[in-house]
């Protein structure tokens, strides 16, 4: 019986997984040079810290399972409901501010298609405990320090960026003033690219047909950050603090050198119920790719937990948009096997030696292979190609001769004969400078 690998789920083979590495280190090293702390949480959590704040609707669009004890589990779907509880256990004791990033793998019961999938992971990058937007800027600078770093320009993407309670007022302005009706405004805006103009024109009419939906429409598709701060503003109270805070955050971003990637978009606001400040989505600028990253600030979630009142700011970032994106560029990294060192015998009866020196240079730190297969040296070397390894080191009949080995680099072709005993004794300045 032939089994297939399940719906939306994904298979790395090596050559998958060297990618999967490449964009992992680069999450992690961003993350550490601003400063974040690695943490992790569990794979399934109870279903109630789903449901808590964005109701039971949520379920459909998460896997979850009963236990023998009937106690109602999901696979998480996003993590920042763990991250709130797992601050909101210990808020009194953790120092602050709290700068943490995590890399989980998660599910999401989506119907797959190209870059949204059942199973994939998502790099977090959360501050918590700062109520100034200060931190908001910097979330969006560690998410553009990546995108630099993986070679995405201004051009590439752009990091729409909004404000909820700036969304508010305007929506407030023009008539819709309850939560209730705000949050279903916020979940059809939030659609407005998928729907397209007249697809959401036609929604519009029939959830709030007093409100001029091209009066809307012609704030939403406002991209001047100037506008923006007038049209909140204009709203009364909140919306000139929400406007100030903008602002703010726009001199911040000036400050971190990332406003040449944002842009002001009043279409983002995101689907997630408990954002409560600025919000952000990094698009592709190109071709009808969704969002690769969506964040913003929830300043209610640990106090949702019975923790005390800690507010936070971050995002996620799915690793299959953006390789996705990637690839559409052209723009992956030609990845090798990561070999340093393969070792030629140039004849069966050096095949001895050329196990030991493997040893012990494997034990120096070098990633180090040879043939199974007794072969000419010809063949060995075109292993040595294939497995993409820096350096080739031949031991030969010179070895007993003179003591010494063939070091080729398998970039330039060039050899070089070097003492044996000089190599094994140092291999990390003999070879580390080839390498
Ligand atoms: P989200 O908008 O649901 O936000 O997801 C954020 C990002 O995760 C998306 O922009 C996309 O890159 C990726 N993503 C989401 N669903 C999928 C999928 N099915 N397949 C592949 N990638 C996907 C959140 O999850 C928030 N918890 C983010 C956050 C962190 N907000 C504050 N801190």
């Amino acid at each position: 019986m032939k089994i297939q690998t399940p719906p939306g789920m994904r298979d790395f083979y090596p050559a998958e997984m060297r990618l999967q590495n490449w964009l992992f280190r680069h999450w992690r090293e961003v993350s550490r040079a601003f400063g974040c702390e690695e943490y992790e949480g569990p794979i399934f959590e109870y279903l109630d810290l789903y449901t808590l704040k964005s109701g039971p609707g949520i379920v459909s669009e998460l896997f979850n399972f009963e236990d023998r004890g009937e106690r109602r589990f999901a696979i998480r779907p996003e993590m920042t409901p763990t991250l709130a509880r797992m601050v909101a256990a210990r808020a009194n004791t953790l120092p602050r501010p709290i700068k943490w990033f995590s890399t989980p793998r998660m599910c999401r019961a989506e119907k797959p298609q190209r870059g949204r999938l059942r199973e994939f992971f998502q790099w977090n990058v959360d501050i918590l405990g700062v109520d100034d937007v200060l931190a908001d800027a910097e979330v969006i600078a560690v998410a553009i320090e990546f995108v630099r770093r993986i070679g995405l320009s201004e051009r590439d993407v752009v990091m729409r960026v909004s404000s909820r309670p700036i969304a508010a007022s305007v929506l407030a302005g023009m008539g819709i003033t309850s939560d209730e009706e705000a949050n279903r405004a916020f979940g059809l805006i939030d659609r407005y690219d998928k729907l397209g103009r007249d697809e959401f024109r036609r929604q519009w009419q029939e959830f709030a047909p007093a409100v001029d939906c091209d009066r809307l429409l012609a704030h939403l598709e406002q991209t001047d950050l100037q506008h923006g701060f007038s049209l909140a503003e204009a709203a009364g109270p909140a919306g000139e603090a929400a406007a100030k805070q903008f602002e703010e955050l726009w001199q911040r971003l000036r400050q971190f050198q990332v406003d040449s990637y944002c842009a002001f978009d009043l279409k983002v606001v995101r689907g997630l119920a408990y954002y409560t400040g600025p919000v952000f989505e990094l698009s592709a600028r190109q071709g009808g790719l969704r969002a690769l990253l969506g964040g913003g600030r929830y300043d209610n979630l640990t106090q949702l937990l019975d923790g005390p009142r800690v507010s936070g700011v971050g995002f996620g970032m799915g690793d299959a948009p953006v390789l996705e994106l990637l690839t559409e560029l052209g723009k992956l990294p030609a990845l090798s096997a990561g070999l340093d060192v393969f070792v030629i015998d140039a004849g069966s009866e050096l095949f001895p030696k050329a196990v030991e020196i493997t040893s012990q240079l494997r034990r120096a730190g070098f990633a180090c292979d040879f043939s199974y297969k007794r072969q000419a040296i010809g063949k060995q070397f075109a292993q040595a190609e294939k497995r993409g390894a820096r350096l080739a080191i031949v031991v030969g009949a010179e070895l007993a001769e003179s003591g010494q080995l063939t070091v080729k680099d398998m970039r330039t072709a060039q050899q070089q004969a070097v003492a044996a005993a000089e190599l094994l004794a140092d291999p990390l300045s003999t070879l580390g400078a080839m390498r």
